[in-house]
């Protein structure tokens, strides 16, 4: 029997309701094998956790704010979050880095902030493509996960997510998933879920997470195909 692994599909700012209570009602009605973790944008998180009744699936958010309340006009807290019936919010992920500025001290805040809040923070890590090329790939993650993680709990996951692999169909090999995943597998310790991210779909998926030190994956393009996503779910 295939264990089951974590499916976490991040919609990023795509998506409407009508579509995802289409998507849950589908894939909740497949004989679901692996635990899908499912980020839609913030506005529909409420609404999606009225759809949600297998226990195969739970709900997350995409982002939260460092501080659980004040002057910060349009933002969204943990708690906020958490009252919408999450369970898990991604923190760090590389266009947040880039779009927003994000750096590891403030990344490693947010995950406080979401612990202490009683979420589950998924902490992305990964290289781009310049690092990658110059061979600097595990210096680069080991300074990400040592600024990152927080100190509180040990209650969080870790995505690795390589820059240069994110929407662009060039998924990383699976020696480098593997090689990248022991790696870290080492830095963490043992309990900790280590997701991969970048280019996955319903072709590679079964193979990435079969390797060793894959506790799941961490899908953007490919969890807006309703179908293809199924596939996944079901282990296909
Ligand atoms: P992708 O995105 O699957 O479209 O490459 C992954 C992500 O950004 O988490």
């Amino acid at each position: 029997m295939t264990s089951s692994k974590i499916i976490a599909g991040n919609w990023k700012m795509n998506g409407t309701a009508t579509f995802l209570k289409e998507c849950l009602s589908y894939w909740q009605s497949l004989s679901l094998v692996h635990n899908l973790v499912i980020c839609p944008p913030f506005t529909l998180l409420t609404e999606a956790n009225k759809s949600i009744h297998s226990s195969k699936v739970s709900l997350g958010a995409q982002d939260c704010h460092q501080k659980l309340t004040g002057a910060f006009t349009g933002n969204i807290s943990a708690d906020h979050v958490k009252e919408t019936g999450c369970s898990y919010v991604i923190i760090g992920h590389s266009e947040r880095r880039q779009y927003h500025g994000e750096n590891n001290d403030l990344i490693k805040a947010k995950a406080e902030t979401a612990i202490s809040s009683g979420l589950k923070p998924v902490i992305c890590v990964g290289e781009n493509l310049g690092e990658r090329e110059q061979g600097v790939t595990l210096e680069i993650l080991q300074t990400q996960i040592e600024a990152c993680l927080p100190n509180s709990s040990r209650d969080f996951l870790v995505a690795y997510e390589p820059v240069w692999a994110i929407g662009t169909g060039k998924a990383a090999s699976l020696k480098d998933i593997e090689e990248v995943h022991g790696f870290l597998r080492k830095l963490v310790g043992s309990g900790i879920p280590l997701l991969y991210g970048g280019s996955v779909t319903a072709e590679n998926c079964k193979e990435i997470i079969s390797l060793s030190d894959v506790d799941g994956v961490l899908v953007g393009g490919a969890s807006l195909k309703k179908q293809d996503f199924g596939r996944m779910l079901c282990g296909q």
